[in-house]
C-alpha cells in the first residue's frame, strides 16, 4: 500500500522491484539519489522562522548527527561493524536515514566527522521535515518518507503565503505517522529495535486522538513567522528523555507498608506503585538499549543507620533482567572494537537486587547487546506503558541492630541515559551516564 497525502503523484509500486512512488526511491532505495543543493540550508529559514529556529536548536533534533555519543556510537561501532559483517552493513549508510537524511539522500557515505562542519551537520533540519510528503507502505519505519524537495514547502495549515516559498497543507505532517517514519526501527534482524510509534499507536492516546506533536510541538498563540498571521502555532521543542523538565514526573510514584506497626524481630511488607501518567509510549521509549530506569527503596532508622532493600521477584520468565546484578554483558562490541575473547563490561553498574523497567536486547549469539542494528531478539517488555501502573513489593525483616521507633522509607525512580559501564568503556563524557531522579516517594512503619 502507498501513503500519500499529497493529492499530487500517485504512482503505483514496482512490484518486486526497487520501492519508488512517481519515480521517487524510497527508504534504503533512496541512498544517493539527491544532492545537499537540493535542500535549502537551515540559516535559509531563520530571518523569518526566528522563534521556531532557536527552539530548534535547543532540541536534539539539531544534534542527531553532531551529538557526542551518536558520533562515538556511529564512528567506532557502527561503521567498524558494518565494514566487518555483511549482515549489518547496510548501517553505515542507514544510520543517517534518520540522524542526517540529507547526507544519507546525498550519497555522503559516511559523512565527513561532525568537527569537519559538513552540511551532514544539519542533523534532522527544517527544510527535510518540510519537504516530506508522504510515506510508502503500510507501517513507518527506517526512514520510509518520501522527499521531494523544492520551492513548495509540506505545512500544517491551509491558505498560507510566504515571500520565500510556495507552501501546502498536508495533513500528514499533524499525524504521529509523520514522526513513526524515523520513530519506528527495524533491525537487519528483523526485530523491532525502536518502536515509539507503534507503542502509541497500540496504546490509549491514540485512541483519543492524541498525536506525537500534542506533546511534543504543543500549540501556542504567536506568529510561526516574522510577517506571519497571528494564530495557534506548533512550538518546535521536540522536548523528550533529554529534557529533565520532561522526564520530572513522568511516572508518578507512591509507597506505602501493608501494616504500619511491625514487632522488632518481624517483617515489613512495602508496596511501592508507578503510574505512567504523562507518556503517550512506554518508558523507556526509542533508545530503550541504552536506557536504565530503576527502582531504589532505603529504610533509615532513627539512628540514622540505613539499608538498601532488595525487591521481591514476581517470578515471571525473564525476570532476571530486570533486577540489578553483577553480570557481564555487550559482548558484541568487541567485533568492531578488535577485542578477541572480549569479556564484556558491567551489564547494569548500579548496586545488586533493585528493579529495572527495560527490555533486553539480544546479539545473533543470545548475548545482551546495547547495538541495536545487531539485535536478533528481545527479552520479557518490563517498562511502564501509558497510563499503566505497575506494583512493586519489598518484603524486608527489620534488623536486629534497627532502633526501636520510626523507620522511615524513601523511594527513588532513577534514570540514565545511558549505562555507567558502557558510557566508561566507550569514553562517552559523563553528562550521557548521569543518574537523574525521575520521582520520589516517602513512608514508615513503628517498629515496638
Ligand atoms: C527524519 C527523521 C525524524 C523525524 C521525521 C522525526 N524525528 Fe524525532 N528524532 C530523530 C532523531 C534521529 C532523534 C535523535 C536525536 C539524537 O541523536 O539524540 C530524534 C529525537 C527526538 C526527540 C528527543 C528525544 C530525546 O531523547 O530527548 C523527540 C522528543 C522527538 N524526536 C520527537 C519527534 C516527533 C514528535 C516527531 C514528529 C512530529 C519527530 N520526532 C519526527 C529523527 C526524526
Ligand atoms: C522571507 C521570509 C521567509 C523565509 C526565508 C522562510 N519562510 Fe517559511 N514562511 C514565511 C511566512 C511569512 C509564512 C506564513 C506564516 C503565516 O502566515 O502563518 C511561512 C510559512 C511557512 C510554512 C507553512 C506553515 C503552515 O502554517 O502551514 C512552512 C512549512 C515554512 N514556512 C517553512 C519554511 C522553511 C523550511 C524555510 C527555510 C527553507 C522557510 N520557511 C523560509 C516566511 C519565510
Ligand atoms: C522533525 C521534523 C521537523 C523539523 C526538523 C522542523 N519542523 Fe516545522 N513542523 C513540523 C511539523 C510536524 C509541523 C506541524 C505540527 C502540527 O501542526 O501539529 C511543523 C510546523 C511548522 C510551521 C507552522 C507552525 C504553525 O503551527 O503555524 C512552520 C512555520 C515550521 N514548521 C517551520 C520550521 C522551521 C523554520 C524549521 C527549522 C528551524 C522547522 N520547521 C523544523 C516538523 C518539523
Ligand atoms: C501524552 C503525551 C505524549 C505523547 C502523545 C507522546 N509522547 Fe513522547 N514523551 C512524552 C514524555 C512525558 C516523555 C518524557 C519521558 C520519557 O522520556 O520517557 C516522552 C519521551 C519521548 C522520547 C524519548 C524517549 C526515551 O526514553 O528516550 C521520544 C523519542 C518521544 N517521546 C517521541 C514521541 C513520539 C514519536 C510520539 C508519537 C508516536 C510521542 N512521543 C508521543 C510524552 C508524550
Ligand atoms: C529509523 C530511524 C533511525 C535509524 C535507522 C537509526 N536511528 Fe539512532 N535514533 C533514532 C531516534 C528517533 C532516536 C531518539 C530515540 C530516543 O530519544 O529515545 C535515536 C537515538 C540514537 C542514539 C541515542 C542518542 C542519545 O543521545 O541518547 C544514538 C547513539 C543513535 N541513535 C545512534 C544510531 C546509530 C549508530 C545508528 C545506526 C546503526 C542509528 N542510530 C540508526 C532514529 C534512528
Amino acid at each position: 500500500m502507498i501513503f500519500k497525502f499529497m493529492p499530487t503523484i500517485l504512482v503505483g509500486l514496482a512490484l518486486g522491484g526497487t520501492p519508488a512512488i512517481g519515480g521517487i526511491a524510497v527508504g534504503d532505495a533512496a541512498h544517493g539519489t539527491r544532492s545537499y543543493d537540493d535542500y535549502e540550508k537551515p540559516q535559509a529559514c531563520s530571518s523569518c522562522h526566528d522563534d521556531i529556529f532557536q527552539q530548534w536548536k535547543q532540541a536534539m533534533m539539531s544534534q542527531a548527527y553532531t551529538h557526542h555519543w551518536d558520533e562515538i556510537e556511529y564512528f567506532e561501532l557502527a561503521v567498524k561493524h558494518a565494514e566487518k559483517d555483511a549482515k549489518v552493513a547496510g548501517v553505515k549508510a542507514g544510520c543517517n536515514g534518520c540522524h542526517a537524511p540529507t547526507a544519507f539522500l546525498a550519497g555522503d557515505t559516511p559523512p565527513p566527522r561532525p568537527e569537519l562542519d559538513s552540511r551532514a551537520n544539519e542533523s534532522v533540519h527544517c527544510d527535510h521535515c518540510h519537504t516530506i510528503t508522504g510515506f510508502e507502505g503500510d507501517v513507518p519505519h527506517n526512514f520510509n518518507w518520501v522527499s521531494e524537495p523544492g520551492r513548495l514547502k509540506q505545512g500544517p495549515k491551509p491558505g498560507v503565503v510566504s515571500p520565500h516559498h510556495d507552501t501546502v497543507e498536508n495533513a500528514f505532517l499533524r499525524t504521529g505517522d509523520f514522526c513513526g517514519t524515523c520513530h519506528n526501527e527495524m533491525s537487519p534482524y528483523g526485530v523491532w529495535v525502536k518502536s515509539t510509534h507503534l507503542e502509541w499507536k497500540e496504546g490509549p492516546y491514540y485512541a483519543q486522538g492524541v498525536q506525537c506533536q500534542d506533546c511534543h510541538m504543543p500549540k501556542a498563540e504567536g506568529v510561526s513567522a516574522r510577517m506571519g498571521q497571528p494564530g495557534l502555532v506548533a512550538q518546535h521543542l521536540f522536548h523528550g528523555a533529554h529534557d529533565q523538565g520532561k522526564l520530572n514526573g513522568s511516572i508518578e510514584v507512591r509507597m506505602n507498608p501493608i501494616e504500619r506497626e511491625v514487632e522488632s524481630d518481624g517483617t515489613a511488607v512495602i508496596r511501592v506503585q508507578l503510574f505512567n501518567g504523562k507518556c503517550g509510549h512506554k518508558v523507556p521509549s526509542g533508545s530503550v538499549e541504552d536506557r536504565m530506569l530503576w527502582l531504589e527503596v532505603t529504610a533509615t532508622d532513627s539512628a540514622g543507620r540505613s539499608w538498601r532493600l532488595p525487591v521481591d521477584p514476581k517470578g515471571f520468565a525473564g525476570e532476571e533482567y530486570t533486577i540489578s546484578a553483577e553480570t557481564l554483558a555487550y559482548q558484541d562490541m568487541g567485533i568492531a572494537m578488535d577485542i578477541p575473547d572480549f569479556p564484556g563490561v558491567q551489564r547494569d553498574g548500579i548496586p545488586a537486587g533493585n528493579r529495572i523497567f527495560r527490555m533486553p536486547y539480544f546479539d545473533p549469539q543470545g548475548r545482551m547487546t546495547m547495538q541495536q542494528w545487531n539485535t536478533a531478539s528481545l527479552g520479557v517488555d518490563y517498562r511502564i506503558g501509558p497510563r499503566e501502573t505497575k506494583v512493586e513489593t519489598f518484603t524486608w525483616e527489620v534488623p536486629a541492630e534497627a532502633a526501636p521507633g520510626r523507620i522511615e522509607f524513601r523511594a527513588v525512580l532513577n534514570y540514565q541515559l545511558l549505562m555507567k559501564p558502557v558510557a566508561e568503556f566507550l569514553k562517552v563524557p559523563a553528562e550521557e551516564s548521569a543518574p537523574r531522579v525521575i520521582n520520589s516517594a516517602d513512608t514508615w512503619i513503628e517498629v515496638y
